[in-house]
């Protein structure tokens, strides 16, 4: 294929998919191995058009909603359903009508292999996840834009829809997968797309997001070639500027859960190479005094976490209500002693609780000052304990 720049971004990624969709094209992904057992039920055409590079279905749950960005002929959402099973559901979002159309073909015979119907592709773009492609459609096609004027009433019928009738609707989704696509959204949109992200998802919520990223930036000459950014190179981020588009959106516990040794492609030096990286959704929010501390347990001497809570390994440190629960689940569970005060606090009774410095906890604010009890020993090394060989 020719390089055909200064061609839009876009319009490259689209009529490269709309081929693809059509006649499998080798070498546009890396090889990726699915769990076999998902793969049985998958239609062939599916799996012969696949064009990821990683698998974020691994890391999914039963009963989940997962939201799949640029699903392609539908391989991840049909592994996916199997993952979330009956009473999970599957949304597959692209905006290239031929991949739509094989996903949708597919999508009642993985059904009825399965046993029950749990995934919908819709029509969008991912960096606009509020706008409804395929009712804009409708709605231009009995109103076509015509002039300056129907172009500019076009304009507020779409941002009307976003309100009225979201694509993806805010706070909705626990999981937001992504499998090769982040890469091939435009750069001035990469920003707006990390907030879609963040919009869609429910407070607790997640995104587990497999992308090729670049050990250095990619310099304008490469970005300039529609050829190579169809193919997921050129808008490929540098790999500390992925990670931070998630922390700059919100999100916190930002971690690579992959990271291929061996690049995918190198290209002047630059090494291209698949990662997959998950981020939470839920640290904002107001902070209460409940008397509870925590104690970093190492192997770092020191440790930040995405509020600012600098915390050194062996301190007991103060924390609010919202921090010691964010502490007890994923990705902190474990890192952490949890230590609740003898007397809880009841959340009316609460106070505001200044999260902007570190704080240490005292062991008696826990205990209560007047605590003054004397026991007789203790069995103390129960069977339970951690680090155990
Ligand atoms: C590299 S393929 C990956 C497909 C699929 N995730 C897979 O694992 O096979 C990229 C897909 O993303 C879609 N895509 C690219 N940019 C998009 C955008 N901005 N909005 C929606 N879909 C997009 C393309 O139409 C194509 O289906």
């Amino acid at each position: 294929m020719q390089s055909t720049a200064p061609r839009s971004a876009e319009s490259s990624v689209t009529s490269r998919y709309a081929a693809a969709a059509k006649v499998p094209e080798a070498a546009l992904c890396c090889p990726v191995e699915y769990n076999r057992e998902y793969l049985r039920i998958i239609p062939q055409e599916v799996i012969e058009k696949d064009y990821g590079c990683g698998d974020p279905s691994r890391y999914l749950k039963p009963g989940e909603t997962v939201l799949d960005l640029g699903s392609g002929t539908g391989k991840i959402c049909f592994i996916a359903a199997q993952v979330v099973g009956p009473k999970g559901r599957v949304i597959g979002v692209d905006m290239t009508d031929d991949m739509l159309e094989v996903a949708r073909r597919n999508a009642p015979l993985v059904a009825a292999r399965v046993g029950y119907d749990n995934v919908e592709f819709r029509k969008g773009r991912i960096q606009d996840l509020g706008l409804n492609l395929e009712v804009l459609d409708a709605e231009l096609g009995a109103n076509p834009i015509s002039s300056a004027n129907t172009f500019l009433r076009a304009q507020s019928l779409a941002a009307e829809l976003r309100l009225t009738n979201p694509l993806v609707e805010t706070e909705s989704v626990d999981v937001v997968v992504s499998n090769c696509v982040l890469n091939l959204v435009e750069s001035q949109d990469k920003r707006q797309l990390f907030k879609e992200i963040f919009r869609v998802l429910r407070i607790g919520g997640r995104a587990v997001i497999s992308d090729i990223v670049g050990d250095e930036d990619v310099p304008d000459a490469l970005q300039q070639d529609s050829t190579l950014w169809s193919g997921c190179i050129s808008g490929a981020l540098r790999e500390d500027h992925f990670l931070k588009a998630f922390e700059d959106a919100g999100f916190y516990g930002i971690r690579l859960l992959k990271r291929d040794a061996q690049p995918w492609q190198t290209v002047e030096g630059i090494e291209f190479r698949s990662v997959t990286v998950e981020a939470f959704k839920g640290k904002q929010g107001d902070c209460f005094e409940m008397n509870q501390a925590v104690i970093y347990s190492g192997p770092f001497r020191e440790v930040l976490d995405d509020d600012g809570h600098r915390l050194r390994r062996g301190a007991r440190v103060a924390v609010c209500d919202k921090t010691f629960k964010l502490y007890s689940k994923a990705p902190y569970a474990g890192h952490f002693e949890l230590i609740e005060p003898r007397v809880p606090v009841r959340s009316e009774e609460a106070h505001p609780f200044d999260c902007s410095r570190t704080q240490i906890r005292h062991p008696r604010e826990t205990k209560g000052m007047a605590y003054n009890v004397s026991t007789a020993p203790t069995q103390c090394c129960d069977s339970g304990e951690r680090g155990r060989a």
